[in-house]
């Protein structure tokens, strides 16, 4: 399984960086805009820290421009994946991009059946969005689960990129249901090292070793 960082903060990327489990980025216009510079600037600042696959979203609504952006885009670095809305444009973009070798990351995907349009379309992912599925009250990694045996019924190429995760359960069922990626915040990757009997055998491991290699001085 692939684990991605969906930020497009730099520092927070290179804390990711150096555990050397990083295997990609995905940003959207959200999480662009919280940085303050242009996209191609911040996308290529970030090329430099990851190497891997690194999503960048247009923002154009009707198919031309969206292709035209999305061009504009890959041509940063050749691991920028074009990141284009499920939408009817959206796939139409998806199907010319993914034509001329131009990979795609579909998103903002919801349902079973806008997946399998990602996948008639060539789509090189497809982001099911766990967390804001789970926010109104529908079971999101229910959605990760029927896509990943949807595509396996007929051997799609398609990659299934979980997002929208909000914690260590999400990305470990992520995980069960086959997803090919899990993308989340640094807060949730941060949360994948812990467990409370690390800490304390870590602590008893110390004070046993200190005991005998190096006691506290004696008091007079
Ligand atoms: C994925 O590509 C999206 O950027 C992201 O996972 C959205 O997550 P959110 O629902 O926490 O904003």
């Amino acid at each position: 399984m692939k684990f991605f960082l969906d930020t497009a903060n730099l520092d927070e990327l290179k804390r990711g960086a150096a555990w050397g489990i990083l295997d990609g980025v995905t940003t959207n216009p959200t999480l662009i805009a919280r940085e303050g510079r242009p996209i191609e600037e911040q996308i290529r600042l970030i090329c430099d820290i990851v190497d891997g696959d690194i999503s960048a979203e247009v923002m154009a609504l009707d198919a031309a421009a969206m292709v035209k952006e999305g061009r504009v885009l890959a041509a940063i670095h050749k691991n920028v994946v074009v990141k284009c809305p499920l939408t009817r444009d959206g796939i139409e973009a998806t199907s010319i991009l993914s034509k001329e070798g131009i990979r795609v990351n579909v998103t903002l995907c919801f349902s079973p059946a806008q997946a399998l349009l990602a996948a008639k379309a060539g789509a090189h992912y497809i982001s099911p969005f766990v967390g804001r599925l789970d926010d109104v009250g529908s079971d999101g990694m229910d959605l990760v689960r029927t896509i990943v045996a949807i595509y396996q019924n007929y051997g799609f190429g398609t990659q299934v990129l979980a997002a929208s995760l909000r914690s260590p359960t999400h990305v470990v069922e992520s995980a069960l249901a086959g997803a090919d990626v899990a993308t989340m915040p640094l807060k949730v990757m941060e949360m994948l090292f812990e467990h409370p009997l690390t800490d304390k055998g870590l602590d008893q491991f110390l004070k046993d070793w200190a005991k005998v290699f190096n006691p506290a001085p004696k008091s007079r």
